[in-house]
């Protein structure tokens, strides 16, 4: 039954509306608060050469690569190693260095992308140790892979991805609090601060999800636009390149994702009162930074649409419509960021007649080059 859509009319928004429960199970054995424990099997088994790592080295495509992002910053900010990510078909193509002390890890929803599977071999060719975070069990990567852990999102059916990328990223959340924990990178109490914001975070995902018809209305005011702009800083970066794929993959309207603080190097000369443009501001670090960037953006007639903390005010006074998510640390941010873009694309597509469980020209799963 769990491939069947149930009350939904689409599986994309089944797959939307299962995250929290999708997030539960990835997490199930793996971790809990009270305790102040994180278990990940394979990463345990292979604890001495992760912990002699001189790099990680993140490989995937697509939705993948951008939990791959993450990755990056949750690692390198919580475990303190060096992270670098890669698309698998360039990775595989480029000649790279990878030497024996680096640890590679491999993102697949599917666990069948060709590209990935090949930077594998390629990197085990390499003797890198090489760790697989797939959904489909059994499949060809997490096979490939010395060790892994699966995200148990259970099956997604929709070809854009959605609860596989919040389970991938729980999941390396899980993998970086381990590691910085074997290494004394966290202080115990920042670490169980995170596991309980960790285990609430389903909840507070079924919050943003009652945001379902104020998001539907946004969706109407914007569904004809040609052109949409995502821009997020730090943990906000990959979740608009994120919501920006979403968009495109399934409305066919052209998206980008950019770093807010780079739009001035670009960007910036497409705003105008045509181009809607979707924030990411609920970073405490950088909020008057953001809030700078809306402003540049309010100037040039451009329309926002701001995920901004429940409370906000000094954004709500600029933006064009505001949509209110709960608060958490940042490093979990991107768990409940992405949902209201997800709800986003999902909205506009329909609006548009488009099929959004099989877009045009895509696949769920690229088993060719
Ligand atoms: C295809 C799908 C994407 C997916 C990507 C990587 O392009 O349409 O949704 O993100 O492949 O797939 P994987 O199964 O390796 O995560």
């Amino acid at each position: 039954e769990a491939i069947e859509k149930g009350d939904f009319e689409h599986y994309m928004l089944k797959e939307i509306y299962e995250q929290p429960k999708a997030i539960e199970d990835s997490f199930r054995g793996r971790m809990n608060a009270s305790g102040g424990w994180i278990k990940m099997g394979g990463i345990t088994e292979y604890s001495a050469r992760i912990a002699n790592a001189e790099r990680f080295v993140i490989t995937a495509c697509g939705t993948s690569w951008h939990s791959g992002l993450l990755g990056e910053y949750i690692i390198e900010d919580l475990a303190r190693v060096p992270v670098e990510v890669e698309y698998a078909s360039e990775f595989r193509y480029r000649n790279p260095i990878v030497r024996e002390s680096d640890f590679v890890i491999a993102i697949s929803q599917s666990g069948e992308t060709a590209d990935t599977l090949a930077a594998i071999e390629l990197a085990k060719e390499r003797q890198a140790l090489v760790y697989g975070i797939c959904n489909v069990i059994g499949s060809s990567i997490a096979r490939a892979t010395h060790a892994g852990s699966y995200t148990h999102a259970g099956p997604e059916i929709g070809v854009a991805s959605t609860k596989a990328f919040s389970t991938q990223v729980s999941i390396l959340i899980l993998i970086a609090l381990q590691i910085a924990q074997s290494k004394g990178a966290i202080p115990q109490s920042k670490l169980r601060q995170i596991l309980y914001e960790l285990e609430s975070v389903p909840n507070k995902i079924r919050e943003v999800l009652k945001l379902d018809d104020q998001i539907r209305e946004i969706a109407a005011v914007y569904k004809d636009a040609k052109n949409f702009l995502y821009l997020g800083r730090g943990y906000n970066y990959p979740v608009a390149m994120e919501g920006a794929l979403k968009l495109k993959e399934i409305s066919y309207i052209h998206a980008e994702g950019y770093p807010a603080a780079e739009m001035k190097h670009g960007p910036i000369a497409l705003i105008d009162e045509e181009m809607p443009v979707v924030f990411l501001a609920t970073n405490v670090s950088a909020y008057e930074k953001i809030v700078s960037n809306i402003q540049e953006v309010k100037a040039r007639k451009g329309k926002v649409i701001a995920v901004v903390n429940e409370g906000d005010t000094q954004i709500k006074a600029m933006a064009d419509h505001c949509i209110e998510v709960p608060q958490v640390d940042e490093v979990i941010s991107p768990l409940v960021t992405i949902v209201p873009l997800q709800l986003l694309a999902y909205h506009i597509a329909i609006m548009r007649g488009c099929n959004v469980d099989q877009p045009r020209n895509l696949a769920k799963s690229v088993t060719v080059e």
